[in-house]
């Protein structure tokens, strides 16, 4: 069964992720070895932290788009940003700087770890109003979400979507963010698994980090949902 990773910062000298080309490829042969064969990269967009990373992104992105056609053509690669939410960012959403996910109506989001609840829940309101499908990246990360499984059922059955990183499950952002993802996933409150792959040592792009848990408490029907078709409709923009 082929992953698809849909949040990923594999692309090099533009964020935090990877660092060169050769790094870049590197990451790219690890997820190919782990079995991933569609990737939706998605570079920060956090203009204060990294700058302006449109053009950056772009030129790494038609690299790797490069070395794939060579050595896999069965990979498929689609490009996006994630988003860090700030208040200017419906206008960057707007004049195309922050890209949606494969031109899609989904835009993948992310908060500081110990961001306010109602920080989260306004701006989920202000992107939906916007005409947006947020996808909260990495949700099981979020303190002030531990004990908002009630806004976290709302935000899905407003069409809002819910993606969870693989090796959180194996503990990799401590025992709290475990159980949260534990949680979650018993209650069948996520849609997407994904890496948010940065590096090839502390935080590969292995969606198989999470695939021992999945063989044991999901249908393979479920594991294809949530490591490959929701993902695909995400690409498509079609409704999950
Ligand atoms: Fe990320």
């Amino acid at each position: 069964m082929p992953y698809f990773d849909m949040h990923s910062h594999m692309l090099c000298g533009v964020d935090d992720g990877a660092k060169t080309p050769e790094e870049m490829f590197s990451m790219l042969e690890m997820a190919y070895e782990d079995g991933t064969r569609a990737l939706c990269l998605t570079p920060h967009y956090s203009p204060y932290l990294f700058g302006d990373t449109y053009e950056k992104s772009l030129r790494a992105f038609e690299q790797l788009q490069r070395y794939v056609a060579e050595k896999h053509p069965d990979m498929r690669l689609f490009l996006g940003h994630e988003l860090g939410y700030h208040h200017g960012c419906l206008e960057a959403l707007e004049n195309g700087s922050c890209r949606t996910l494969a031109g899609s109506r989904y835009v993948l989001v992310d908060f500081p770890e110990g961001v306010d609840f109602f920080e989260i829940q306004a701006a989920m309101d202000r992107l939906m109003g916007a005409g947006y499908t947020p996808i909260l990246a990495h949700t099981e990360r979020y303190r002030s979400l531990f004990k908002r499984i009630d806004w976290i059922e709302e935000f899905m059955d407003r069409g809002g979507v819910v993606q969870m990183n693989a090796s959180s499950v194996q503990g990799s952002w401590g025992l709290a963010v475990k159980r949260q993802w534990k949680k979650l996933f018993r209650l069948g409150l996520v849609h997407i698994l994904s890496t948010d792959g940065h590096n090839l040592t502390t935080r590969p792009p292995k969606m198989s980090a999470c695939a021992e848990y999945l063989k044991k408490h999901c249908s393979p029907e479920g594991i294809r949902m949530l490591t490959w078709e929701n993902a695909c409709r995400v690409m498509r923009n079609e409704r999950i």
